[in-house]
């Protein structure tokens, strides 16, 4: 197995990153090389053993496969640059990103690579961060057939408990992340309306997070948890599960890729909009289900409910 290097220190990559190094450790194998803007975010992972590289050129120079987990396209193509433009040669090794991307940006790496002698392969994630936590995610895998190949032990019953083949065109799985994506969205405003409903009519937000995580499954169940236990507007000084920011960048690659294909998102655009509204309420430091602030607003109740944060 040549050497592993990861990039990014997120609320999912971290997660990630550390159920990759325990399984490392495990198979004493050689530890992860990681690298993140904030190198401090990487303490947990270096206690586990990998090794800290700040700098992203030295960090691919020593690695064969090297994952990425970031916000958005463009710190994405920002490190390929980086990578790329070093004078290192690229030949044979592989980039696994599993940000959350427009097929475009897939594209457009998987030529720049190529032409390096290298391969992409995409590999978003659906799930949140205690399913990255529990190694439970689903990955949507797409790239060179001997790339995945060589990738999939590092993710099955690793960090994620299915991996949906999307064949060797690496801009599917990318195009099935984004559409996932539309139901994610969707369905957080569902279940925030619901929440709304049940608080202004008196039935309560407790027996209908009860019957939401019952009859609708453990996926709207906790996004359910994510409104009545406060996480829609976490601590300032906290990171949000999934920042509001990077559910409106989702949610406006579909919309675009929607628009192209004469396809109509109505329930999307709305969402999109509660959240844009709630950025604009409470600033960047809002969960995607932070829609529910919104919707409790137009309801003549306040942004913040006892749970959140107050400002
Ligand atoms: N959170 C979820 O539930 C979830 C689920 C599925 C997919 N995703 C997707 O997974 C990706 C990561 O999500 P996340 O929740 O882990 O995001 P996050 O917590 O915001 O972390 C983003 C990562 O990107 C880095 N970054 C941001 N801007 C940068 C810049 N200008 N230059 C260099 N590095 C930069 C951050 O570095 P710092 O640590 O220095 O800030 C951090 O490592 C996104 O594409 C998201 O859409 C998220």
């Amino acid at each position: 197995m040549p050497q592993i290097g990861w990039y990014g220190l997120g609320s999912m990559g971290l997660a990630m990153a550390s159920n990759l190094q325990r399984h490392v450790a495990a198979k004493k194998a050689i530890s992860l090389i990681y690298s993140n803007r904030t190198m401090s975010r990487g303490s947990p992972l270096r206690a586990l053993g990998a090794i800290p590289e700040p700098n992203f050129a030295k960090l691919v120079s020593q690695c064969g496969i090297i994952f990425t987990m970031v916000s958005n396209d463009s710190v994405l193509q920002s490190l390929l640059s980086t990578a790329m433009g070093s004078s290192q040669s690229l030949k044979d090794k592989i980039f696994v990103d599993c940000s959350t991307v427009h097929p475009e940006t897939v594209r457009s790496a998987v030529s720049e690579l190529k032409s390096k002698g290298a391969s992409y392969v995409a590999a978003p994630v659906f799930g949140g961060n205690p399913i990255a936590v529990d190694g439970k995610l689903v990955f949507a895998i797409g790239g060179p057939k001997n790339a995945t190949e060589t990738v999939k032990p590092l993710i099955q019953d690793v960090m994620g408990r299915r991996v949906i083949d999307c064949g060797e065109d690496a801009t599917k799985s990318s195009l099935l992340k984004i559409a996932g994506n539309i139901v994610t969205v969707n369905m957080m405003e569902a279940v925030g309306e619901a929440q709304v409903f049940a608080e202004k009519t008196g039935l309560g937000t407790g027996p209908m997070e009860e019957l939401i995580g019952e009859a609708f499954g453990p996926v709207a169940g906790g996004y359910s948890k994510r409104l009545t236990t406060g996480a829609y507007a976490p601590p300032l000084d906290s990171r949000p599960g999934f920042g509001v920011s990077l559910a409106i960048k989702d949610a406006r690659h579909a919309m675009s890729m929607a628009q192209e294909q004469g396809v109509e998102l109505p329930g999307l655009e709305l969402a999109r909009a509660n959240m844009e509204a709630a950025r604009d309420y409470g600033g960047e430091c809002l969960d995607s289900s932070t829609i529910y602030g919104t919707l409790r607003q137009k309801a003549g109740l306040e942004f913040w409910n006892e749970k959140s944060r107050k400002e």
